[in-house]
């Protein structure tokens, strides 16, 4: 796991701080947002954006990461989640985090932008399933 200097994790957790009043969530009301620093050094973010048909709802994560994936960034140092309450990553965003840097860094914090955890991935989706698994 790249080494991440305090400057850069708190940047991060304030562009997630920042953007979660811009999260879709009319039905849980549980605001997350999300920002994914690039090996190249860009930053992308993301909310969680929920619909009536509820299991189509994108988390944080996966929008941030979706949004980088498709501006031709695939590399990731690292990923800061903001939640009321540093709520961790769900598994199918970890799987997602997985599938392009099973290293990165991951930065939960609070509203207040208190960082409440901060692990590898590696840590938190001990096992993982990736393609070196399909070989
Ligand atoms: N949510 C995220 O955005 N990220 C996670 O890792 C966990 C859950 C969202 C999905 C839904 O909009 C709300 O939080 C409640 O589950």
């Amino acid at each position: 796991m790249a080494k991440l200097n305090q400057e850069k994790k708190v940047d991060l957790v304030k562009i997630a701080m920042h953007v979660r009043k811009w999260a879709y969530v009319p039905y849980s009301k549980y605001r997350v947002g999300a920002a994914v620093l690039t090996d190249s050094g860009r930053i992308y973010d993301g909310v969680n954006i929920e619909n009536a048909a509820f299991p189509v709802t994108v988390c944080a994560e996966r929008t941030a990461i979706f949004k980088a994936v498709s501006n031709g960034e695939k590399d990731f140092q690292a990923i800061a989640v903001v939640t009321k309450d540093g709520g961790m990553p769900c598994g199918s965003c970890r799987q997602v985090m997985a599938e392009f840097s099973p290293d990165m860094l991951v930065i939960v914090a609070d509203a207040s932008g208190k960082i409440t955890e901060e692990k590898s991935l590696s840590d938190l989706l001990p096992g993982m399933f990736t393609a070196k698994s399909l070989n």
